[in-house]
């Protein structure tokens, strides 16, 4: 069965690139919403139901099981969705917070004892402007860990370059982002990348953060939790490493920018066409 992969636009393609190189087996159908992109500036009720709509386009292409690997979607959808509208008799959907702040608590999401201290001192957040004013992020950080300091960067204009193939742009605006919040937190101890678009220009900000923050690639965290999930999980697995791109937007258009972004040609279908 293959496994739908939902995102706003390009940034879920870091994902799926984290998921096949995991699960090199396991079908996907890849979803990029890029005709309602960028997410990250819409009112809440917006996300929910592009969300819910593209979770839906994925179900009607067989996938019992969707990842939202969009965090705006994840911090502002998932739980409305997953007790509102899904029935995890029949379909299950999981985001992308809960590896994160597994690996940097280090602790299971369901251990639901008090605060502990954990090492975790202060992190610098770098996501979309609606996964910030979810608050999300560090409410579940802080239900975890004590005394951890959280400094959020709203990285407004990032999304729109990279979705727009514009690439030096892109990387201008993380180094800006990454100098702003510089200004409050000079040396963060961890940075998390909370956008899936924004690993598709890691380099600039890793060359902006200095030497001594450690870059948490969400990519590889979430491919590992899913591997172990579907260890568990069988009935969701399966396939032969066949994968499908679709999108809402101008298929050639998405496959061209993705290409300069992945560095190598992407074949999108339209996902009105099937
Ligand atoms: N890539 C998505 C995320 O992880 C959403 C970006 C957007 O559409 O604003 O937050």
């Amino acid at each position: 069965m293959a496994i739908g992969i939902f995102d706003s636009g390009l940034g879920g393609l870091t994902v799926l690139d984290a998921l096949t190189a995991r699960l090199p087996g396991q079908d996907f159908v890849y979803l990029g919403d890029t005709a309602h992109a960028p997410y990250g500036m819409r009112p809440a009720a917006e996300i929910y139901d592009l969300t819910v709509a593209g979770v839906q386009r994925l179900f009607d292409e067989g996938c019992g099981l969707v990842i939202l690997a969009c965090n705006t979607a994840s911090a502002v959808a998932l739980h409305d969705l997953q007790v509102n509208w899904l029935d995890p008799a029949a379909h299950r959907v999981l985001g992308v917070f809960v590896p994160v702040i597994e690996h940097l608590t280090r602790r299971d999401w369901g251990d639901n004892s008090p605060p502990t201290h954990t090492g975790l001192r202060d992190v610098a957040l770098f996501a979309t402007p609606a996964t910030v004013g979810s608050g999300a992020f560090p409410r579940e950080l802080r239900f975890r860990a004590r005394d951890v300091r959280v400094e959020a960067q709203a990285c407004t204009g990032l999304v729109e370059a990279i979705e727009s193939g514009d690439l030096g742009r892109a990387r201008e605006v993380a180094a800006a982002h990454v100098a702003t919040l510089r200004t409050r937190l000079p040396v963060p101890q961890s940075a998390v990348l909370g956008c899936t678009h924004y690993p598709l220009v890691e380099a600039a900000f890793r060359a902006a953060l200095p030497p001594e923050t450690t870059l948490v690639s969400q990519p590889e965290l979430i491919a590992a939790s899913l591997g172990d999930y579907l260890k568990r999980h069988k009935g969701f697995a399966g396939g032969s490493g066949a994968v499908r791109y679709l999108t809402t937007g101008d298929p050639a258009r998405v496959g061209a920018h993705a290409g300069i972004f992945m560095g190598r040609a992407l074949a999108f279908e339209s996902a009105a066409a099937a």
